[in-house]
């Protein structure tokens, strides 16, 4: 295995044990019972389209979807993650030292700096929706549909096989959906489109 192999492995091995920590503490909060595969990772990756435009993160976790958004084309400085966890972001920090990290709530979106001064292009978010309050879930999904302008693409994984409307933000319209066998357990990835006119 070559350097640059074993670099990589490092840091997944040490982003899932980061993980893996926070989820004993918290689970509620982290909703998985493991980090994304490096297969649904690049799924949720492949659907962030080309252009200008920051390209949002939240609950970038461990960073397997934050590695696969950047082999994907996303530069650096038009990446924003936004991590709840002090311990995920310290992490994460590390990690990825050229990428912007706002350690916060997802539900205090639209008083990001970092998200009011350009368009957002896309927001791909692990959060987990199905095990957040009700209440909390409502809020960010609010927040999603402030930050957002025409064109922009929601990214949503869950571990619900089939659709519903959970998930979706106000404004946004379904786009597509693509199920992601290989990942523990397996997941659906939803991605909408925020409708034009739809501007808050
Ligand atoms: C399913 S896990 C992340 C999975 C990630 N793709 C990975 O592979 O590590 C969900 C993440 O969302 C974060 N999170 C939960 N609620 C949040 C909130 N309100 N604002 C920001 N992050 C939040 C958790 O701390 C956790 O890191």
């Amino acid at each position: 295995m070559n350097e640059a192999n074993k670099q990589t492995r490092n840091r997944r091995a040490v982003g899932y044990w980061h993980f893996m920590r926070e989820f004993v503490r918290n689970p509620r909060q982290i909703g998985a019972i493991c980090p994304s595969s490096p297969f649904l990772a690049r799924r949720m990756a492949s659907l962030v389209p080309a252009g200008d435009g920051v390209v949002v993160e939240l609950g970038p976790g461990g960073g397997a979807v934050t590695a696969a958004l950047l082999s994907h084309g996303v530069l650096a400085r038009d990446l924003v993650l936004v991590e709840r966890s002090a311990a995920l972001s310290a992490h994460l920090a590390k990690r990825f030292p050229g990428v912007r990290l706002i350690q916060g709530d997802a539900m205090h979106l639209s008083r990001f700096d970092a998200l009011q001064r350009q368009p957002v292009r896309a927001i791909v978010s692990s959060l987990p929706l199905r095990s957040l309050p009700r209440a909390v879930v409502r809020q960010i999904l609010e927040q999603v549909g402030l930050v957002s302008g025409p064109g922009t693409v929601f990214i949503q994984f869950s571990y619900a096989l089939r659709g519903s409307r959970q998930g979706m933000a106000p404004g946004f319209e379904r786009d597509q959906a693509h199920l992601v066998w290989r990942n523990l357990p397996p997941a659906r990835i939803e991605a909408f489109r925020f409708r034009a006119g739809s501007m808050q």
